[in-house]
């Protein structure tokens, strides 16, 4: 089939080779120019697409990355994969979707299926994306809504063996979808409408928001009574039945797990309900870099002020380069609100701001491991004498915070 994918990044590049790989001729549209000029010269930093694959498939006339939007008029199958990031007040920001809404209704010349994989709440299929591409078009569009679950750098659970939740407005459009993943994707699971589709998806990472915001709170706790976190979870994690370990950490970071439950609560404000346990995991969340700042006020001689520091790894997950929501930010600017130098280093980011990636110092007063990206090298620090602090959420220490 011809396919076009919305937003060639984490989501829709990864699903653009998948389909392609599956034998589909794939268009990926993006606005971002400098991103579609290294998809032509075959390059990504994006886990788990490979080059290789990707110059096989753009050769084959399999994948073709563009910026221009009438490529897609006459594809069977469209699907939108651009962000749903936070707005200002941190709730939903739509815009991407409305535009890619509006641009594809301008260009189509055939009927297709349109398929929404960005994440959302309940009713964005229905309430937001159809109207905007009817407000322009009247072809009749299909409308199927299959959000994505990939966690990229995961090498167990990938496009094609996460199963895929899909719910169409119509059966026909369950059933076209189901065919289309069904190419590419081991399991497929239907539901009755696009709003439970919407909904689970909300629904999964809600439950790991909150999750890790109780464990943040259970490392405050064991900090006051003297305890180590990491060991009584892992003692806990020995029950074989309902219990599933989280680990606290400095925050959460991403795409998703600090954003997706605002647009339930936001869904859930609508209706004139407050989400109590998403708006307190995310003041819990959002709260620990602050406590992190006082453990290590607590923790070294001298005042943080004029205090040279240095984190390693300042995107929000190993071997990632996403910088959006990552905790690790709040973090410098806490540590720089009391006065601390603060410098970084992550050859995944390089460049944040206008601030660029440094060497791996030896001579800061205190180290942070936030980060740790498995290119990393932290034998410059082992080799000091400077005290280092694990803060990362993958730490195998017993304790949290930990000096090395
Ligand atoms: N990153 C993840 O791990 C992940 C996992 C599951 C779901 N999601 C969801 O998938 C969606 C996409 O996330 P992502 O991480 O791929 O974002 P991304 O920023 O990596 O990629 C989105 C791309 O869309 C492009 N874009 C924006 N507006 C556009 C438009 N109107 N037309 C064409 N291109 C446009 C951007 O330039 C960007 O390259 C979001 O809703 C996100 O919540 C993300």
């Amino acid at each position: 089939m011809k396919v076009s994918v919305i937003g060639q990044g984490y989501v829709g590049l990864t699903l653009a080779i998948g389909a392609a790989e599956a034998g589909h001729k794939v268009i990926g549209v993006d606005l971002n120019t400098e991103l579609v000029s290294s998809l032509m010269e075959c390059k990504t930093d994006i886990p788990g697409v490979s080059e290789v694959l990707l110059s096989k498939l753009t050769q084959s006339g399999h994948y073709l990355p563009t910026t221009d939007f009438t490529k897609i008029s006459n594809s069977e199958i469209v699907v939108i994969a651009v962000p749903t990031p936070l707005s200002k007040n941190r709730g939903p920001d739509l815009s991407f979707l409305e535009s890619a809404s509006v641009s594809i209704a301008e260009v189509m010349t055939d009927k297709a299926l349109i398929i929404n994989e960005s994440t959302s709440f309940p009713g964005t299929l229905r309430n937001v994306i159809k109207p905007n591409i009817e407000k322009i078009s009247t072809l009749e569009f299909e409308y199927a809504s299959a959000p994505e679950r990939i966690d990229p750098a995961n090498n167990e659970w990938n496009l094609k063996n996460t199963p895929r939740i899909i719910g169409g407005l119509t059966e026909k459009a369950t059933r076209l979808a189901s065919e289309f993943y069904s190419s590419f994707c081991a399991h497929v699971h239907t539901v009755s409408k696009p709003e439970i589709a919407e909904a689970a998806k909300l629904f999964e990472n809600t439950f790991r928001q909150i999750n890790i915001a109780l464990a943040n709170e259970f490392s405050l706790i064991a900090s006051k009574l003297g305890f180590s976190t990491n060991e009584a979870i892992l003692a806990a994690a020995t029950k074989p039945f309902g219990f599933m370990p989280f680990y606290p950490s400095i925050g959460v970071g991403g795409h998703c797990i600090p954003v997706d439950p605002s647009y339930l609560s936001y869904a859930a404000n609508q209706v004139g309900m407050r989400a109590n346990f998403i708006e307190l995991a995310n003041e819990t969340n959002l709260s620990m870099a602050r406590h992190v700042v006082e453990k290590i006020s607590n923790s070294v001689e001298k005042p943080l002020s004029n205090l040279k520091i240095q984190l390693i790894g300042i995107s929000y997950k190993i071997d990632v380069a996403d910088l959006r929501e990552s905790p690790a930010l709040i973090l410098i600017s806490e540590l720089r609100s009391k006065g601390a130098i603060v410098k970084w280093h992550d050859p995944l980011v390089n460049k944040w701001n206008e601030e660029i990636s440094s060497e791996i110092d030896p001579n800061v007063d205190l180290g942070l491991i936030v980060t740790p990206h498995k290119i990393i090298d932290l034998n410059v620090w082992k080799r000091s004498t400077i005290k280092v602090l694990d803060l990362s959420a993958n730490s195998t220490d017993y304790g949290w915070p930990k000096f090395l």
